[in-house]
């Protein structure tokens, strides 16, 4: 159905989950794809699932101006100016506020809010400079909007990202760049980093109206869809991916027995 050949997508915390499962869906249909993740080892075995001469793979960490900068520039030398950026980089610790140090916060908004900027930052001034009318998608949660026990620092820096987005949205639209979010719901990754317990996993699915976890495909089909020309005229939105699960209280039975 989509068709991205000849397109440039540069897609950050791109080795593995949801970051991965976009790549995929932007390489599958067609498009040239720069990766860029902290971990060098996933970024190999990424890039082993990939056409070669489609694909290119970069250590960044996004929490660092330079790096940042250095990977959307290098991306440019390998595949020419970029056109669709993805914003995905993220990390999910837990940890309660009473129990939270001042880095576990830094940590989170460094890597969460920060990385998004200077990603956003750096593809945005990439497109002006080459004058391509370029899509950004930034991958936000439904945490943004519904808070969650122990995860004060991600529920922040989600709505960061959800607002960050809309102004970045704002200021772009003079030169036809269309900026949105993607807030997914419970997506099953196999996290390398905070696997959840069970008991949690099964509490969040059961949440879930359509039954199940979403996928990494789910996420990419959604930002296929924001970066194809069927999507000219959206910006500054958020999507919610989730199954149902920020419309109300699935968990409630009927009122009437
Ligand atoms: N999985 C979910 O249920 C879920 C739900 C809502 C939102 N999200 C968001 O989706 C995004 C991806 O999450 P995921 O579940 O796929 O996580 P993941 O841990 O499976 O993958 C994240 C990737 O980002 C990379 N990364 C981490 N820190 C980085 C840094 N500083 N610089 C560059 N790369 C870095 C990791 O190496 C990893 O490959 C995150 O922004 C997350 O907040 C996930």
């Amino acid at each position: 159905m989509f068709d991205f050949t000849d397109k440039h997508v540069l897609i950050t915390g791109a080795a593995a989950g949801i970051g991965f499962g976009i790549t995929k869906c932007f390489h599958d249909a067609g498009a040239k794809v720069s990766l860029g993740d902290l971990r060098p080892d996933a970024l190999d075995s990424a890039l082993a699932q990939l056409q070669p001469e489609r694909s290119y793979g970069y250590t960044v960490d996004v929490r660092q101006e330079e790096q940042v900068d250095n990977f959307v520039h290098a991306a440019e030398q390998e595949f020419g100016p970029v056109d669709i950026v993805v914003a995905n980089a993220g990390v999910v610790p837990t940890a309660s506020v009473v129990d939270m140090t001042v880095e576990d916060w830094d940590q989170v908004m460094d890597t969460n809010a920060r990385g998004c900027f200077l990603t956003c930052r750096s593809g945005a001034r990439s497109m002006l400079a080459n004058q391509t009318r370029g899509k950004i998608i930034t991958v936000s949660s439904i945490s943004a909007d519904s808070a969650r026990m122990g995860a004060s620092h991600y529920c922040a820096s989600k709505a960061a990202v959800a607002q960050f987005t809309k102004s970045l949205a704002l200021e772009m639209a003079k030169h036809q760049i269309n900026v949105n979010t993607i807030k997914p719901g419970y997506v099953e990754v196999g996290r390398y980093t905070s696997p959840e317990s069970e008991a949690y996993t099964r509490a969040t699915v059961q949440g879930i109206p359509l039954g199940r976890a979403g996928t990494p495909d789910d996420i990419g089909n959604v930002a296929l869809f924001l970066a194809s020309e069927y999507a000219e005229h959206i910006t500054g939105e958020s999507f919610v991916v989730a199954g149902g699960a920020s419309a109300g209280r699935a968990s409630l039975p009927p009122a009437q027995p």
